[in-house]
This record gives C-alpha cells, sequence and structure tokens, in this order.
C-alpha cells in the first residue's frame, strides 16, 4: 500500500508540485493526504484543490494560546494520517511537541549547502543573497531531518550547482530550486522504503 504523506507549504509550491508529479510519474510511492498552509494566499493551495487534496489553513494567530494551536495542528495532521511530513517552503516553526510526536518522521528541504547558510534569518532569497555576497563559489540544496533546532537535525541528501559572478539572487535561487525539484521526491521514496 501507498504510504501517506503530509506536506507544509506556505509558497507558491513549486516543490509540492514537484512531489506531486512525480507521484503522476509512479517514481514517487506515496499519496498525499493532505496540505498545510500557514498562509491563505499561498500558491500550494491552487495546486492542492486540482488534486482534491485537502488542505488546512494553520493561523497561528486566530488562537488563544500557542499550546491550542499546537493541539490543533497535530488534530488536523492526525485527521489526514502521515506516515512521513513533507516540510516543502513553511515558513513557520514547527512546535516542538509536533517534533516529539513525529521524530525522524519530518524531512524538511533546505537552498543551501547546509551547515552553511541555515538557522534562523535564513530563508528563501536571503539565502542566495548571502551566499553571493560571501563569493561563494558554489551552493545547492539540502534535504534534512527536522529536530528542535532549525536546520540542524541530520542531513539525508544534498545537491550542488555553480555559483556564478553574473549570477543575481534569483538566478541563484532558480538554479537551487530545479536541483530541489529533483532531489526531493527522489529523496522522499528513499525515505519512505528504506529497509
Ligand atoms: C525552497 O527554496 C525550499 O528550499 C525552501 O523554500 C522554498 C520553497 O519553494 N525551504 P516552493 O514554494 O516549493 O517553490
Amino acid at each position: 500500500m501507498n504510504k501517506k504523506i503530509v506536506v507544509f507549504a506556505s509558497g507558491s509550491g513549486s516543490n509540492f508540485q514537484a512531489i506531486l508529479n512525480a507521484i503522476d510519474a509512479g517514481k514517487l510511492q506515496a499519496v498525499v493526504t493532505g496540505l498545510v498552509v500557514s498562509n491563505p494566499k499561498a500558491g500550494a493551495i491552487q495546486r492542492a484543490s486540482s488534486k482534491r487534496i485537502p488542505v488546512y489553513i494553520h493561523d497561528q494567530k486566530g488562537f488563544k494560546s500557542e499550546v491550542f494551536a499546537t493541539e490543533h495542528l497535530i488534530q488536523n495532521v492526525s485527521n489526514f494520517g502521515a506516515d512521513l511530513i513533507v516540510l516543502a517552503g513553511y515558513l513557520k516553526k514547527i512546535p516542538s511537541k509536533f517534533i516529539e510526536l513525529y521524530r525522524n518522521r519530518i524531512l524538511n528541504i533546505h537552498p543551501s549547502l547546509l551547515p552553511k547558510y541555515g538557522g534562523l534569518g535564513f530563508y528563501g532569497i536571503k539565502v542566495h543573497e548571502a551566499v553571493l555576497a560571501n563569493g561563494e563559489v558554489e551552493s545547492g540544496c539540502t534535504i534534512h531531518l527536522v529536530t528542535d533546532e532549525y536546520d540542524e537535525g541530520p542531513i539525508l541528501a544534498q545537491k550542488k550547482v555553480a555559483v556564478y559572478i553574473t549570477d543575481s539572487p534569483e538566478d541563484l535561487a532558480a538554479r537551487v530550486l530545479q536541483q530541489e525539484h529533483e532531489l526531493f521526491p527522489t529523496i522522499i521514496q528513499e525515505y519512505l522504503y528504506k529497509k
């Protein structure tokens, strides 16, 4: 039976789309049972709707306390049913209690060669700006297990790209993203079915 994954995404959801495409192509034996977004305008919502994948919009501010918000998140994800949680550009911190509950079952993708350019403040275009500002000659993406420390969990895979002197942050972001789309579904498949 196909394994169940729940995807968390706050942005355009191009990685989410790559996962859906890999499933359609038979390269990833999984079913996406739900999408969690932190932002009601996330592009990922439309991608989920076109596949009739249920969406939970987790608006932390809408709850009277953090504890309450976490309980709600846990309940909704549990209703979806998940063998694995996949963070594909989710911009909010995952609560410790959630991480504990899904220990070793949460993967994240980060657009740099961790441990470089990871941690608080390194997200989105800021990562690529910093890589260029430091004159790096290579960058890439990293897939890692999620622990309580931002971007510090055990690394499962990395893919490198060249950085060119003429690159804008957007050029570099696009080159890295292309690798993300190939690497993420592959590693999800490997991780789901590892012995
Ligand atoms: C990706 O660069 C990913 O590495 C990071 O957030 C971005 C999400 O992009 N965590 P998208 O929404 O999948 O296009």
